[in-house]
Parts: structure tokens; sequence; C-alpha cells
């Protein structure tokens, strides 16, 4: 096992004043791929908002990069691509590359090379002096992905990073994935589609309603299928939870 690279205790979360998290807790060690699985409503993309520093929980401790403080230090290794990326349609894709950038202090030339090299990365070579007002869905997606690695991050959060239905698209983030973790990229992400935790996780969670359900479980240590674990586990909660 290696060393956790985060470590979240307890978070609770209410949203409107209804309680959205309770008490989640996780760890995820140095360079794995963490899924965090798995029904729409479960709480995956308000822990990653805790874990981001983007909104307060009510209680919570939440070590990454052996630091609790979210210091700006820490926040430079970290790379996040939400949901729905905000992205300033009016810059080019290079343009876009280059103003998130800024804001880790890459020098010039440096920076010139990364964008290149990301853009080719992604495919989108062609498109990187098209106004991102022009790009279509799946060229914004790939954009916000190249804007998540920027940093050479250690750690990168991806939130339901395969949710387009492009097959093509799916292959290729997958690879990146693979590719980052083997360059010593620990990645954590949201997902709902279990064929891309079993081809490519180390390691998942699942949450359901807010509680943590199966905390950290290895891929290869599963008896069954994924599926037909993820099924029994979703309504053995189900059922508790009702009664
Ligand atoms: N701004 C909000 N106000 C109130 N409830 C919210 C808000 N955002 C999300 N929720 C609720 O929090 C729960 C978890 O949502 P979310 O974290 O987005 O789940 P997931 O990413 O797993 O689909 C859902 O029940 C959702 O309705
Ligand atoms: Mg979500």
């Amino acid at each position: 096992m290696h060393k956790n690279i985060l470590k979240v205790t307890e978070i609770v979360k209410q949203l409107s004043g209804v309680e959205v998290l309770y008490k989640v807790s996780f760890e995820v060690g140095e360079w794995e791929i963490y899924g965090f699985l798995w029904p729409n409503w479960a709480g995956k993309t308000t822990t990653m908002k805790c874990i981001m520093g983007l909104i307060t929980p009510e209680n919570w401790e939440i070590e990454i990069l052996w630091d609790k403080t979210l210091s700006t230090q820490t926040k430079s290794k970290i790379g996040f691509m939400p949901e729905n990326t905000y992205l300033y349609k009016y810059l080019t894709g290079r343009e876009f590359l280059r103003f998130n950038g800024k804001f880790f202090w890459l020098k010039w030339e440096n920076l010139e090379k990364k964008i290149e090299a990301l853009l080719e990365k992604v495919g989108l070579q062609e498109a990187g002096n098209k106004y991102l007002a022009e790009y279509s869905k799946w060229m914004l997606q790939r954009v916000g992905l190249a804007q998540s690695i920027i940093n050479n991050p250690k750690i990168l959060f991806l939130d339901e990073p395969m949710s387009g239905l492009d097959p093509i698209w799916r292959k290729m983030v997958k690879d990146l994935i693979v590719e980052l973790r083997n360059e010593g990229t620990t990645i954590f992400f949201n997902t709902h589609i279990l064929a891309d935790v079993e081809s490519i996780c180390d390691t998942f969670s699942i949450i359901n309603r807010g509680n943590i359900i199966v905390q950290n479980k290895r891929v290869k240590d599963l008896q069954k299928s994924l599926e037909d674990f993820f099924i029994e586990e979703i309504e053995k909660s189900n059922n508790s939870l009702e009664n």
C-alpha cells in the first residue's frame, strides 16, 4: 500500500437545510486510479467540491498532499475538471489554456510548449485558434480536460470525465488517465459507468444518498462481476435506509 495522498474524514454537508453528505470518509493512495461511484444525486459532486474547498462542510477533516489546510502551495499541485466547466467563450483554445497556465507561474516558453503538447494530446491542434464559442460540446470537454493538467498536478480530480456517450472520447480519456498515472499522477474521478471502473481503477468507493456504502475496495479483490456486486450493495443500502 502506498502512502495516502488524500484522506477524507467524516464530511457532513447540508445544502438548503438538507443533509446531503453523512460522515463521508475514504482514503486514496498515492499513484492510484480511484473511482467514486455511483447513482445520480448520490453526493459525488458535492464531495468533490468540499475537497476542492469550493464549499464548506458542516464537519470535516480533509488531508490532501499531507496538508490539512489546503494552502496555496498545495492547490498549485492539484488539477480539477468540474462536471460543467465554465469557459470564457471569447477566448480561443490557446488563449484559454494560456490564461489558466498563468495561475501556476509557468515560464513563458515552457507554458507555450506545454499548451502545444496539451492541444495535441486532446486532439485540438487544428482548433487552437478558434473561439470557444465555436467549439462543439466534445471540444469543450477536451479543452476542459487539457486545462486540468496544465500544472502537471500531483493529484487530479475529474467529475464525470467520461459522461459523453462518444466511445472515442471515452477511450481517449481512459488512455490519458492511465498515461498520467504512469507518469506519477494520482487520479480521483466521479463516474456512474461501471465498465470504466472495471477497466482502469485500482480502488473505488460507492456513495449512495450521501452515505459511503463500500469503502476503499480494491478492484482485484472483487469475488464476483462488478455489476452484480454494485447492484447487491445498492439494494442492501436502499433497504436499510428505508427501514
Ligand atoms: N445547491 C443545492 N441545494 C440543495 N440541494 C442540492 C444542491 N446541489 C445539490 N443538491 C442535492 O445534493 C444531493 C447530491 O448532489 P450531487 O453531489 O450533485 O450528486 P452527484 O454528483 O452524485 O450526482 C442531491 O440530492 C441534490 O439534489
Ligand atoms: Mg455530479
